[in-house]
């Protein structure tokens, strides 16, 4: 997938509070505010990286996309990793323009790039479809402990 000319896609930067970060995350689910601060200050990269955020962003420097990796460290496969995708996320005025898609080949394919033998994700029954377009197949199942 291209993304328009109009569009560029980059890792999140502790700045991205003001450019609309929290707004896009809100089509998935609750994204209360935070305070500037405290998001500058929590915003990735972590040492070691273990967290990527990648957005994009149109000309007037507005998010409307985007997308989470976790990289997990196993004792089994000689201390393999494991990349977890989260959080994928597009405005809903854009999506179906295949954002969603540019976001999960960026987070794939910087998993392979760190090593891990494998990218995972949890999702709804509704977006397998979109899953599968990216390349995915559905296996196993989810368990949730909630308190
Ligand atoms: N059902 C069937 N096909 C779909 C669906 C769907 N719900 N969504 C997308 N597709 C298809 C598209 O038609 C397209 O197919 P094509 O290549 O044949 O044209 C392909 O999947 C790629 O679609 P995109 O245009 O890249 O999808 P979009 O940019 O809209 O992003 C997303 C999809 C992320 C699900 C978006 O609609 C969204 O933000 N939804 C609300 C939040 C959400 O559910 N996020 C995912 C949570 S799961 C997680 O985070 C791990």
């Amino acid at each position: 997938a291209k993304l328009g000319s109009d569009l560029h896609i980059r890792p999140l930067a502790s700045t991205d509070h003001k450019r609309g970060h929290l707004e896009v995350l809100r089509v998935l689910t609750q994204a209360p505010d935070v305070s500037a601060d405290s998001y500058t200050s929590t915003t990735p990269p972590f040492h070691p990286a273990t967290y990527y955020t990648i957005v994009i962003l149109t000309l007037s420097d507005e998010i409307i996309a985007v997308g989470s990796l976790f990289v997990e460290r196993k004792f089994l496969r000689s201390l393999g990793l494991v990349g977890h995708i989260e959080d994928i996320a597009v405005s809903e005025k854009v999506q179906g323009r295949k954002l969603g898609l540019r976001i999960i080949e960026a987070l794939t394919g910087i998993s392979e790039s760190v090593g891990c033998y494998k990218t995972i994700l949890n999702c709804s029954d509704k977006n397998i479809p979109f899953y599968e377009k990216c390349g995915f197949e559905k296996k196993e199942n989810e368990m949730v402990s909630s308190p």
